[in-house]
């Protein structure tokens, strides 16, 4: 297949641009490099040794997205791109439902016109807001809490709406818990601007030295040891549900939404002790309030994707933390 992926220099688009390679498909990536280097579209042809093409643009940029879709006959589209810090979110929302409905809105458009109507979303579990019971399933209500959450909830109704207009449209939706690790070559990975929001990144730099100490937000919630849990998935697990969807549409048509998690859950204090003993390195923490906006418990339930794509997360905890310290102590300031 001639797969258009939007935001592929990114960190998950990158791990899903050396699968495809790998699987034989063709891949161009257009992305206009606002949180990504080019290097990592460099490093994803040197561990495929397969050509990629890419567009410097931006989703947005209607006619230049356009010309993309004249010159390649493509099959089929994943979509990355997009802003994903959610305190930034709160400080400058219309960037957010710019750069992520807008640009959302202008791919389906440019799609429609060149007759191209497969498409494979990066939706998120924030979806599900605070969810009433665990594990969640795909069926469970939806809301936001943040702007972020928000444009990923609108697109998805956008999305809906629009195959329901159209079943011509294949959709998948895919929600992903919280990605971790990178590829077991060291050579991509997550290469955050600044301080990191996640926990992962935060604690392979609190480990290399970069960052004085982890906080930790909060021990009070309802969880074993009091502090936020959730459902960590290596990032080439999740890279390779998105083949697994894409073939799905390609064998039954229609819009599906699949959960992106392992189904277990850990806790930060865990998270950090499974980093501790793995790549032995010592990780000082400290306990501070809550972060605003942040739940206690978050892990999925996927069962369906199983059942549907029989895609299941192969990788484990240890894997997550051994890959994503390779990536950073191979990379000390990523890709720059
Ligand atoms: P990332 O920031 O590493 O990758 C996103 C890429 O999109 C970047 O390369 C960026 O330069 C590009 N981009 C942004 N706006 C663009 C635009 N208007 N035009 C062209 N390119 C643009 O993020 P990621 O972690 O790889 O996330 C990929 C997708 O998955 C995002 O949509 C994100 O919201 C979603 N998601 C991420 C997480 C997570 O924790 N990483 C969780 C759930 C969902
Ligand atoms: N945490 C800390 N200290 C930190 C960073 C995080 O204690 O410095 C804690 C958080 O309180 C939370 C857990 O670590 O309990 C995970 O936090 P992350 O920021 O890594 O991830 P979130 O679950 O808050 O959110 C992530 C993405 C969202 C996405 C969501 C679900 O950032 O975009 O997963 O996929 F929507």
């Amino acid at each position: 297949m001639k797969v258009l992926v939007t935001g592929g220099a990114g960190y998950i688009g990158s791990h899903t641009c050396v699968e495809l390679l790998a699987a034989g498909h063709e891949v161009v990536v257009i992305d206009n490099l606002c949180n990504s280097k080019e290097m990592a579209l460099q490093r994803v042809r040197q561990i495929s040794g397969r050509p990629l093409a890419f567009v410097h643009a931006d989703l947005r940029d209607a006619a230049a997205l356009a010309a993309l879709f004249r010159e390649y006959a493509f099959d089929a589209v994943i979509h990355f791109a997009g802003l994903k810090a959610v305190g930034e979110s709160v400080q400058v929302p219309l960037d957010y439902y710019h750069n992520n409905f807008i640009g959302s809105l202008t791919l389906c458009r440019v799609m429609l016109a060149a007759g191209l109507r497969t498409l494979v979303f990066s939706s998120s579990a924030t979806v599900y807001g605070d969810p009433a019971a665990l594990p969640i399933r795909e069926d469970f209500p939806l809301s936001a809490t943040n702007p972020y959450g928000r444009t990923k909830l609108f697109v998805e109704e956008m999305l809906r709406d629009l195959q329901r207009a159209d079943d011509g449209w294949n959709i998948a939706l895919l929600r992903y818990f919280n990605p971790a690790g990178a590829h077991s070559s060291g050579r991509i990975g997550e290469d955050p601007n600044g301080v990191p929001n996640n926990l992962m990144p935060f604690i392979t730099q609190v480990a290399i030295g970069k960052q004085p100490e982890l906080l930790v937000f909060g021990d009070d919630y309802d969880t074993p040891d009091g502090t936020g849990v959730r459902d960590y998935i290596h990032v080439v697990d999740l890279a390779q549900g998105h083949l697994a969807a894409l073939e799905r549409l390609m064998a039954n048509p229609g819009l599906v939404t699949y959960n992106l998690g392992t189904g277990r859950g850990y806790s930060v204090l865990e998270l950090i002790h499974a980093f501790e003993r793995t790549c032995e390195r010592s990780v000082p923490y400290r306990v501070v309030a809550r972060r605003s906006g942040d739940i206690g418990l978050c892990y999925a339930d996927p069962g369906l994707a199983h059942a549907e794509l029989g895609w299941r997360a192969r990788f484990d905890i240890e894997d997550m933390v051994r890959d994503s310290w390779r990536w950073q102590t191979c990379n000390p300031d990523g890709y720059t």
